[in-house]
């Protein structure tokens, strides 16, 4: 059976993935390039700084890649965003989230957050599950964003795990192939033309379960 639960935040925990569409096509309308929801899927997971460098580079304003006026549109980014997730509260929880959160508890499987968010302890804070969670990975203290596997390895040895012996939540892309490439079991939210259609995926949150979960395991161990 599987030691311990490695959560992506935004879109899994809680909608944040919609401000962080918001602020990114905010900022980009500001500099004359439009992005879309289609256009979103790919920046979904991706750390702030890859996040901006796709958007210029849609925008062909790849001159804007570095030094200070990069640093201010991360920033501008950021406040935005963090004015739009001021007013979260336990309410803004996916469903199911907190009944599986407490199942994984009450079944001593240990709770880690692996998210590339730099603002992860702060939502957590605001949603009232900061206790749940055993662990937090840093993206500061990782080299590589998703999709490569680092911020998963650290998740995983934050709560004294190998990856192997754990799962992964993720509703994006990027995130997934960071799963499998950390050796962890992958469980996607969302569908399958954009997760992939070799991996577990449940349509919403609210099908998430500890039942579930132990399926996905099984199976794989086979
Ligand atoms: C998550 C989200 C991304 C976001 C990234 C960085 O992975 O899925 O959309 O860009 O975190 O978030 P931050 O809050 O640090 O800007
Ligand atoms: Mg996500």
């Amino acid at each position: 059976m599987f030691k311990g639960v490695l959560f992506d935040l935004d879109g899994v925990i809680t909608d944040t993935a919609e401000y962080h569409y918001l602020a990114w096509r905010a900022l980009a309308a500001e500099l004359g390039i439009e992005i879309d929801r289609q256009f979103n899927q790919q920046l979904k997971g991706l750390s702030r700084a890859d996040s901006l460098r796709l958007i210029l580079q849609k925008g062909q304003q790849t001159e804007l890649y570095q030094g200070e006026a990069f640093q201010e549109l991360m920033q501008r980014k950021n406040e935005n965003y963090l004015k739009m997730i001021q007013k979260i509260t336990p309410a803004d929880i996916l469903p199911g989230i907190k009944e599986l959160l407490f199942e994984l508890q009450a079944a001593n499987i240990k709770i880690a957050l692996a998210s590339a968010s730099q603002n992860g302890p702060v939502i957590l804070e605001k949603l009232g599950l900061a206790d749940c969670f055993l662990g937090i990975a840093d993206p500061k203290q990782v080299a590589a964003g998703k999709p490569a596997p680092d911020i998963y390895l650290l998740a995983a040895k934050e709560i004294g795990l190998n990856a192997q012996e754990c799962l992964g939540i993720e509703d994006a892309l990027a995130g997934i192939q960071a799963i499998q490439a950390s050796g962890a079991v992958p469980v996607g939210v969302g569908q399958a033309q954009d997760l992939g259609a070799d991996i577990d995926i449940v349509e919403t949150t609210k099908d998430l379960n500890l039942a579930y979960l132990q399926e996905v395991w099984q199976k794989c161990e086979k």
